[in-house]
């Protein structure tokens, strides 16, 4: 939160019980050129469907003006509602969870570590995928994950991966270096350990689902990317928070 806060903190509203500091809501967005996303939203378990939340969403919207929007919607009644009544269509996402098979693995060649001399075209890839750069996201992301990437100017790519091997945000020129880079993501899980994908492959992105059922992950399905002005980007796995 102290980092979109201090990136672009017009887009973060809070909702204060009256007469008392106490918070019982808060919407946090951020613009990102001419992208606008909806990071988190919450009002609490006693105070909802009071209309709350409609007043967060309308203030966050504002901040969006007419700008494409992207979000990750949970399946909550009272968030799918509130989205489709913003004007968002919403996408059925999937994940993959198990424990990877690991003579499925493929040989990887053609990734690198990524450093931050690699943002100038990932922000570029982030472009043409899905309107704009991460910006000062990839900073804040190569400072807690590890990046790895595919510098072939033809074929560019990237993901981040977590310890457990998941990715948290992957974009690609090709469906080809986006399976790549998801092999190499299970390739990194550690060995006999849980791991996954997780919830965030549209259908316009199945090449994740080919990656995760070869190697012996369950397929599952969870919450919505939820999409103002925009098609599903691909071959692209938005982050949860990055998106
Ligand atoms: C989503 C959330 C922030 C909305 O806040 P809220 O204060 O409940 O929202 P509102 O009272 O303004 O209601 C939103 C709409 O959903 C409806 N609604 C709210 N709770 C509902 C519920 N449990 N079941 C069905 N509809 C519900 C309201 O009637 C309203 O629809 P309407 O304007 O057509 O009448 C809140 O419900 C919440 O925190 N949910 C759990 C966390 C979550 O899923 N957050 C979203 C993350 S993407």
């Amino acid at each position: 939160m102290g980092h979109f806060l201090a990136t672009d903190p017009e887009g973060c509203w809070v909702a204060v019980e009256d007469g008392t500091d106490r918070v019982v809501g808060f919407a946090l967005s951020q613009n990102r050129g001419p992208l606008w996303l909806l990071i988190t939203y919450g009002v609490l378990p006693g105070l909802q469907g009071k209309g709350i939340g409609k007043r967060l969403m309308d203030a966050v919207l504002a901040h969006a003006g007419d700008r494409p929007g992207m979000f990750i919607s949970t399946i909550h009644p009272g968030a799918t509602r509130r989205y489709w009544r913003a004007g968002f269509t919403l996408h059925p996402l999937m994940g993959l969870t198990g424990t990877v098979d690991r003579t499925t693995l493929p040989a990887v060649t053609g990734l690198h570590e990524g450093t931050p001399d690699d943002i100038d075209w990932m922000d570029r890839l982030d472009t043409a995928l899905r309107g704009a750069g991460h910006g000062p996201d990839h900073l804040h992301l190569l400072e807690t994950m590890r990046l790895v990437v595919s510098r072939d100017p033809k074929n560019p790519g990237y993901a981040y991966l977590d310890p457990r091997g998941r990715t948290h945000l992957l974009a690609a020129q090709h469906p080809s270096t986006a399976r790549t880079l998801l092999w190499e993501a299970l390739a990194s899980a550690p060995s006999g350990r849980p791991t996954g994908i997780p919830p965030a492959v549209t259908a316009a992105n199945h090449w994740a689902v080919d990656v995760g059922l070869s190697a012996r992950l369950d397929l599952l399905q969870d919450g919505y990317l939820a999409l103002r002005g925009l098609a599903a980007p691909a071959p692209y796995l938005p982050s949860g928070r990055f998106l």
